[in-house]
């Protein structure tokens, strides 16, 4: 290959990169192609999402939700309760690329240390005094404490919780860029599956005894 051939080559690859990086990051979930997609929840066929249900019986219920109406029972070790207003409760939000979630909370309840892989997340507190906080990927830790009509924003993977620090109830809703952000619940996904016991021992530097203990408060 002459020179001038080799650096047209190498000038095409770089702008081959160039343009596909960017795009993932431009977008959450991918944009819908039609009008609508309610999802058909029990499609044998398996998509990166959910087929459609055929536009003859979509209803307008299809498009309307009421699970945020009931307050969530909160009498639970976290003394939190998250509904969730994503795309498996409420199919019509298949491919529109948003969900939310109404989170209830006792006095002193935790939503414990999460992660949401698929999106980012915004919140409103309603009620209660809420202390909010995320953690970046170079362990810094920010947080703020917020009352009614007060918001916040999480960015998206990164993990974040909410504790009610106010003497009664909270409730907050939150909203995500994706039908299904996901949710990988630190405690759980360490303490609740079946990793084991060598990599908690090793990885937190502790014996088997305090691993098992904590093991225990997960157990059903
Ligand atoms: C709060 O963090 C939520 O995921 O709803
Ligand atoms: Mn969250």
């Amino acid at each position: 290959m002459s020179a001038m051939a080799s650096l047209l080559f190498h000038l095409l690859c770089c702008l081959t990169v160039f343009w596909l990086l960017p795009l993932p990051s431009l977008s959450a979930d991918p944009d819908p192609l039609q009008d609508f997609c309610v999802a058909n929840l029990s499609a044998s066929i398996s998509v990166n999402g959910f087929p459609c249900k055929p536009a003859s019986e979509v209803t307008s219920d299809d498009f309307f939700f009421d699970g945020f109406t009931q307050e969530g029972n909160t009498t639970n070790a976290f003394a939190s309760f998250l509904t969730p207003g994503n795309v498996l409760s409420f199919p019509g939000l298949n491919t529109l690329g948003i969900s939310m979630n109404r989170v209830d909370f006792a006095p002193g309840g935790i939503n414990p240390p999460h992660s949401h892989p698929r999106a980012s997340e915004v919140g409103v507190v309603i009620e209660g005094k809420l202390l909010v906080g995320f953690v970046t990927t170079n362990n810094v830790y920010y947080s703020k404490v917020l009352t009614a009509g007060h918001m916040f924003a999480i960015p998206r993977g990164l993990v974040h919780f909410q504790l009610n620090v106010g003497d009664g109830k909270a409730l907050a809703y939150t909203a995500f860029n994706s039908h299904l952000p996901g949710a990988a619940i630190v405690p759980l996904n360490l303490f609740a599956s079946s990793i084991p016991n060598e990599v908690l021992t090793k990885t937190f530097q502790v014996d088997a005894e305090l691993i098992n203990t904590i093991k225990s408060k997960f157990r059903p």
